[in-house]
């Protein structure tokens, strides 16, 4: 019995499989049910008592490195040879990579920037949470103003005399601009904003913004018309219409909101434009004296207009997507139709 255990220990040092195959047929030679191992084992009930403990120790002790020269060729292996190689067939296609998109709202925003940067405009962006000075105060916001109310306006502590919040508008840059800057001053502002909104088709309580300010000596409201005009017509075609409303925000006087044509229902009526044919795509104005004012700008000397318009709306318009939400869901399915580039 010594003998073959002898020879088993050096068979065991040389082993060295080709193929799992080869590794399985070895355990089967070992330890299958008529395997040398098992016998051994089976010879052993007879062994003469006195060499028992010996014997037995040096068995299991084979037993282990059996099982162990087994599990290592296994490993060994496997490692070796990938479950599918790609010289397996040299003239299958290449896998397509799925290289995916910029978002539609980025586009978007990319091109109204790319708009202004050829008009001289240079970019600005501040901060997503902001003071109450920049949001409202300095922007001739009165105390009261509906806007400050927590119904309209997330708040992060109002508990003191600037409270802190998310800003609702990209106006706030206008304010950090001018703090910062001499004139002429002439920057766009891309940003989120965020809004207390119940979420709808049309509405979001988060969405994002330009804001644009001009401020220079005898800046006149015929260049904010012009610049408008210009924009549309490079965003839209020069086909596009725009149409001015007279309206109110406490940091422009006058103030006037910008429809442009809706070409989602090409004029004649749809739940987008609630069926009036013009889609409103921003508010603009030239800034109010007290704004000059608030940020250190002599009004006597300056004049200047502003201009915040929705990215997603303006992005509505172009590609004809009826529901604000697909922006937020980001379904693959709604995003990948949007040809942007990755550069
Ligand atoms: N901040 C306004 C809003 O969020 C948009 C706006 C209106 C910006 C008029 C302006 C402006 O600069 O002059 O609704």
């Amino acid at each position: 019995m010594w003998d073959i255990i002898n020879d088993l220990v050096k068979e065991l040092e040389g082993f060295q499989a080709k193929t799992q195959a080869e590794v399985e047929a070895f355990r089967v030679r070992m330890l299958g049910r008529k395997g040398i191992l098992t016998g051994l084992f089976e010879d052993f009930r007879n062994v003469d008592p006195r060499q028992k403990k010996e014997l037995g120790k040096k068995l299991n002790l084979l037993k282990n490195q059996v099982q162990q020269a087994i599990d290592v060729q296994k490993e060994r292996l496997a490692a070796k040879t990938p479950t599918q190689s790609p010289a397996d067939d040299l003239t299958k296609p290449a896998e397509i990579l799925n290289m995916g998109s910029r978002h539609p709202i980025a586009i978007a925003q990319r091109e109204i920037l790319d708009i202004f940067r050829k008009m001289g405009f240079s970019v600005e962006e501040g901060p997503e949470i902001e003071d109450d000075w920049h949001v409202f105060s300095a922007l001739n916001f009165p105390p009261d103003h509906p806007a400050r109310d927590m119904q309209d306006t997330f708040f992060i502590n109002s508990q003191t005399d600037n409270p802190v919040l998310l800003r609702t508008h990209t106006s706030s840059v206008q304010v950090r601009t001018m703090e910062k800057q001499k004139p002429p001053i002439r920057v766009v502002c891309p940003g989120r904003v965020f809004r207390n909104e119940a979420i709808s088709a049309r509405a979001h309580c988060i969405f994002h913004q330009v804001e644009g300010l001009y401020i220079d000596e005898n800046v006149s409201f015929a260049d904010l018309k012009q610049a408008i005009l210009v924009f549309v017509h490079e965003m839209f075609g020069s086909s596009a219409r725009i149409r001015l409303r007279p309206s109110y925000f406490p940091f422009t006087e006058p103030s006037a909101e910008v429809d442009v044509n809706c070409n989602i229902c090409g004029g004649t009526g749809c739940n987008i434009c609630k069926n009036t044919g013009w889609l409103e795509i921003m508010g603009a104005g030239m800034v109010d004296p007290n704004v000059l004012k608030a940020s250190g700008i002599d009004p006597e000397k300056y004049t200047g207009f502003a201009f915040g318009m929705g990215v997603e709306r303006i992005a509505m318009l172009k590609w004809q997507v009826r529901d604000l939400r697909l922006y937020f869901e980001n379904d693959v399915r709604f995003l990948e139709q949007f040809q942007g580039g990755l550069l």
